[in-house]
């Protein structure tokens, strides 16, 4: 795998938490054979938000957006594997629902894009930049997963 070791920020919103949908999304991760390498349960603050959604700062839905986000708690999340940013996006589906396949998260599991469940990083980049905003450096943990060997020739 070496070469294309990545890591990406998944993060369950505020509609999939409530929704009771948390479960179904790591075992989505889980099942596929990504390691887990961080995972908090966070009501995030609004400068966090801000932040984390910059480049968005002056589409319409922008201030809708930090407040839906911020509505309740979310459950911040690290996954680590091959291509793991493109994998995320895929396994995520298109942004709107509406667009995204069967089989997808948000083809499986929600209906409109302001309510869309779960976010996952769009470039190497922005999970790096994802990744330090939402976690502290101890709080990413180093481990071997005994499947390794098997989910990787
Ligand atoms: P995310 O960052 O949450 O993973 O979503 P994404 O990359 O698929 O899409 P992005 O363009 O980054 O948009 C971020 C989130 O903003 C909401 N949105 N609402 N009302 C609208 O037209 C609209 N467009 C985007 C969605 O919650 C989207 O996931
Ligand atoms: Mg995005």
């Amino acid at each position: 795998m070496a070469a294309n070791k990545e890591r990406t920020f998944i993060a369950v919103k505020p509609d999939g938490v409530q929704r009771g949908l948390t479960g179904e999304i790591i075992k989505r991760f889980e099942q596929k054979g990504c390691q887990l390498v961080a995972m908090k349960l966070t009501k995030a603050s609004e400068e966090l938000l801000q932040q984390h959604y910059i480049d968005l700062k002056d589409r319409p839905f922008f201030s809708g957006l930090v407040q839906y986000m911020g509505s309740g708690p979310v459950v911040a999340m690290v996954w680590e594997g091959l291509n793991m940013v493109k994998t995320g996006r895929v396994m995520l589906g298109e942004t709107n629902p509406a667009d995204s396949k069967p089989g997808t998260i948000r083809g499986d599991l929600c209906i409109q894009v302001g309510r869309n469940i779960i976010h996952g990083s769009d470039s190497v980049e922005s999970a790096e930049k994802e990744i330090k905003l939402w976690f502290k450096p101890e709080e990413l943990v180093n481990y071997t997963s005994c499947a390794s060997d098997w989910i990787y020739e």
